[in-house]
């Protein structure tokens, strides 16, 4: 409880300095979910490799976009910046759009293992542009789900 303490502590001087953090941060490549996911029907963890299987998600390297991107739309200025970015082995830098502060325990895998949709947190993410947040990562919000599921709701569960 010693870590939560200090963190609650931060957390407080945060909320005194600064404004909340935008919701949808600017990107490096105007990455389409919408195109991806909904129009070409890609499944979320074709990209998103390591949510069935660990705490986090993860963001799909450069080399899976240059994969398709190396024969697929480089007539595009964005594809091209791609492109580039792979050849001469610069990492793509996104932006996180999701964030709980680092008091808090999550894991994808123990949710998409009860059949929790991605859609359910992250909202109808294969009809947008842009992703923004759109649930409130509230404590509130993952103790309300988790007694209408029966999921554990000890401090431990999520504190550690
Ligand atoms: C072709 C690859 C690809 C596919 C398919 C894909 N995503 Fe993504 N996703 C990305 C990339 C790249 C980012 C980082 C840029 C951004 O935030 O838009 C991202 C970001 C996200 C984020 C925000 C992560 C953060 O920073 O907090 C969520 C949530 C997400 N994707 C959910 C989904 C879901 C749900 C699906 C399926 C409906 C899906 N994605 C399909 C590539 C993909
Ligand atoms: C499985 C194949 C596949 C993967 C993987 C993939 N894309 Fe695409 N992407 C496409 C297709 C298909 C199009 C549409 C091309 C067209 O319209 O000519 C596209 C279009 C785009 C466009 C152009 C949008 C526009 O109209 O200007 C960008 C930018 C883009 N992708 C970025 C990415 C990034 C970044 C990644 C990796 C995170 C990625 N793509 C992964 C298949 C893929
Ligand atoms: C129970 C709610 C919930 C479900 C279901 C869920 N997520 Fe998340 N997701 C979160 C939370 C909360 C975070 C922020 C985690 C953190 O900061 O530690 C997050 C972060 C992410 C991120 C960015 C950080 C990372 O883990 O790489 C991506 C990408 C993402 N989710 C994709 C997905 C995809 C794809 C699915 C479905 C396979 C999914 N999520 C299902 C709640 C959820
Ligand atoms: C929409 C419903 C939903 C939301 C929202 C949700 N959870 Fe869960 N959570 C579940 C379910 C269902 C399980 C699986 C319980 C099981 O495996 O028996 C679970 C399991 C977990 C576990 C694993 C528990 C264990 O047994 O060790 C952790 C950790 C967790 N959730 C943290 C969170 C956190 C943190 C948030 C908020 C950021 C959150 N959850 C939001 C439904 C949800
Ligand atoms: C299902 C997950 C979950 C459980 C169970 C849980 N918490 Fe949390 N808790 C969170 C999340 C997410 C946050 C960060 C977001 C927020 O502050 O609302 C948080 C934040 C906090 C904070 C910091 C508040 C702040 O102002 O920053 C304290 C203190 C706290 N929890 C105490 C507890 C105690 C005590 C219990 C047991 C009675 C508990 N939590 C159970 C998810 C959980």
């Amino acid at each position: 409880m010693r870590g939560l303490l200090a963190a609650v502590a931060a957390a407080g001087w945060v909320a005194a300095c600064g404004a909340p953090p935008p919701r949808a941060p600017a990107q490096p490549i105007p990455f389409s979910h919408r195109l991806h996911a909904g129009q070409y029907r890609m499944g979320c963890t074709l990209c998103h490799a390591y949510a069935a299987r660990g705490p986090v998600a993860g963001i799909p390297p450069t080399y899976r976009c240059y994969g398709c991107h190396k024969f697929v739309g480089t007539d595009k200025p964005a594809v091209q910046k791609v492109d580039a970015a792979f050849l001469a082995g610069q990492p793509l830098v996104w932006n996180r759009v999701y964030r709980l502060p680092d008091h808090v325990f999550f894991t994808h895998e123990r949710h998409v293992a009860a059949g929790v949709s991605c859609q359910t947190c992250h909202g109808p993410v294969e009809t947008v542009d842009v992703v923004a947040q759109v649930a409130p990562l509230t404590m509130g919000w993952c103790i309300d789900c988790h007694r209408q599921r029966n999921a554990p709701t000890d401090c431990l569960t999520c504190h550690k």
